[in-house]
């Protein structure tokens, strides 16, 4: 074979092999484009015929408006505080089953409602169905709040329920009394008018949902599960309506949670024989613990962009972005890793990107001069869906590397199963309906919560659990939850009342409408 002979080759089949990635890539931009198009995901059902059974509509009067508003900024001003698992205020807890009786005595005195007290300070209701074959759900709402001080800067006092421009301030306004009312505010409308609902539904109020729920939410699962209770879903608190937070989206989307990612508490601890400073051994409890927790923070977890339900939410938004991002998100079977590069670079998409390592705590020494026995840290992680608890310890424990470094798990649980949100999906699309109705501009698309809710606790008792009120967050009303300045619109309040008013009757469909089908032939 001559020189030139071989050159040719080569020349031809790097021509080939150039034409066919080229091939290659008009091929996958095809799919992909077809992909963009077609993923305008579930409009089927938008245009389907519902079974009409939301024959009751609210239109708050004066008279209403006001009363509502009040029986929301009483409920505000009792101080429901968790401080700890063992320290909540009962006095205060009590005080709000009395504020319950009396602003909802219709509520209280149905015959279609039965209510019962759980762990003396929770509450589970249960309206009775008249038709038994119907599945019933669970709406869930708690009344505790985390603490909240003045002297933190808040523009008003935190259980004051003061109105500034039309806002109502004040902890728990947002988490999660405006849930919490809104819902026992729209049974006792509904009741009053003479509705009985054909589909029986639970109300669940925890008290400690701050604290964990092991005694208000686990208790009411335990009761549920002794009387035999299936759910066809549950509907907690959890995500909310995002308007102008997300960059780039047209528009405000509705982001109903389907999981929760996981948690893990662990401590990492390091000990030796105390010594003195001056001597001090190569090296010390401090410095070995130190270099763990470094190794940590330097190694994060692996990268799951597009392996949990986030990937769901991006591909139903897709269609809200301008390109290239609205290309770039209908093909995340081609560009998940790319996103998930850009989305690590900052914290609050990080978050959905990977299992994220927190050092929370750090104590060791007690004297300036003394080498120091005892080094202790915590590391708080948080579980991406695509991940295990075990795998996270695993991983931990090989990132560590040091067989000094002792490990203990403090508590910790795998992240929430993924709840449906397909067009056969009862609770999602009841949810999604009714949020439409009311707000027909806004994009509905599932979620995932990175926070844990007391939701999590009804996992045996039902396959889907959905996290939404449609509480509206602007840009920075984020940082107000948990935080200073926790506040809710006056109209955004009303706005909760009407949207648990229609749900109800929503919920009273037989069966959900077959998808019309047309939008699917692409
Ligand atoms: C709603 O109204 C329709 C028509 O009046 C009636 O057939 C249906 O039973 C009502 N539904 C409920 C849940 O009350
Ligand atoms: C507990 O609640 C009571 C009754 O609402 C209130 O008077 C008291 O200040 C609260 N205590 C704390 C520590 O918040
Ligand atoms: C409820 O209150 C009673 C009496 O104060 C107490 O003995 C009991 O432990 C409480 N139950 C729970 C679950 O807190
Ligand atoms: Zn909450």
């Amino acid at each position: 074979m001559t020189e030139s002979g071989q050159k040719f080759k080569i020349f031809k089949f790097l021509k080939i092999v150039a034409s066919s990635f080229l091939i290659a890539a008009l091929l996958l931009f095809t799919i992909a484009s077809i992909r963009t198009l077609s993923l305008d995901v579930n409009v089927g059902l938008q245009l389907a015929r519902w079974e009409k059974t939301n024959n009751l509509s609210l239109v708050i009067d004066h008279h209403q408006r006001e009363e509502l508003l009040a029986n929301f900024k009483e409920a505000i001003r009792i101080r429901t505080v968790s401080f700890s698992e063992k320290k909540s205020n009962t006095t205060a807890l009590l005080q709000f089953d009395s504020l319950l009786r009396k602003v909802f005595p219709t509520v209280f005195s149905s015959s279609l409602v039965h209510h019962e007290l759980v762990a003396n300070y929770s509450h589970l209701f249960w309206v009775q169905g008249s038709q038994h074959d119907l599945v019933p759900y669970l709406l869930l709402a708690h009344i505790d709040v985390v603490p909240a001080s003045e002297a933190d800067g808040w523009e008003a006092p935190p259980f004051s329920a003061q109105e500034i421009d039309g806002f109502i301030y004040g902890r728990g306004t947002i988490d999660d009394k405006s849930p919490v009312m809104g819902i026992l505010q729209a049974l006792e409308y509904l009741l009053k008018k003479g509705y009985a609902p054909r589909r029986g539904f639970y109300i669940g109020l925890g008290h400690d949902e701050e604290v964990s729920g092991f005694k208000g939410a686990l208790n009411i699962v335990r009761i549920m599960k002794q009387r035999g209770v299936q759910l066809s879903f549950v509907l907690d608190e959890g995500l909310a309506v995002l308007d102008g937070v997300i960059s780039g989206l047209q528009g405000p989307a509705a982001l109903i949670g389907i999981s929760e990612k996981g948690s893990a508490t662990v401590k990492l601890s390091v000990s030796m024989v105390p010594g003195h400073s001056s001597m001090p051994p190569r090296e010390t409890t401090i410095g070995i613990l130190a270099a763990a927790v470094k190794r940590l923070e330097d190694n994060p977890m692996p990268r799951l962009f597009g392996h949990g339900p986030e990937r769901e939410t991006f591909e139903h938004l897709a269609q809200k972005f301008g390109l290239p991002m609205k290309f770039i998100m209908s093909n995340l079977w081609l560009f998940a890793p790319l996103l998930g590069r850009i989305l690590e670079r900052k914290p609050d998409t990080n978050a959905f990107v990977r299992t994220t390592t927190a050092v929370t705590m750090f104590n060791a020494g007690v004297k300036v001069n003394i080498i120091p026995s005892l080094a202790e840290a915590y590391v708080n992680l948080r579980i991406h869906s695509a991940q295990s608890l075990k795998e996270v310890l695993d991983l931990i424990q090989s990132t560590v590397g040091d067989q000094r470094v002792k490990m203990e798990l403090v508590d910790g649980f795998d992240p929430l199963p993924v709840s449906s949100a397909d067009e056969k999906s009862f609770g999602f699309q009841i949810i999604k309906k009714t949020v439409l109705d009311m707000f027909p501009t806004v994009t509905v698309a599932p979620g995932i919560c990175i926070g844990n809710t007391d939701s999590r606790h009804f996992k045996d008792l039902t396959n889907d659990i959905y996290r939404f009120a449609p509480i509206w967050f602007k840009p920075g009303d984020a940082q107000r939850f948990h935080g200073i300045n926790e506040r809710i619109s006056k109209k955004n309040y009303e706005e909760l009342v009407v949207f648990y008013f229609s749900l109800i009757q929503n919920c009273d469909i037989q069966k959900l409408p077959e998808p019309h089908s047309s939008v699917h032939e692409l």
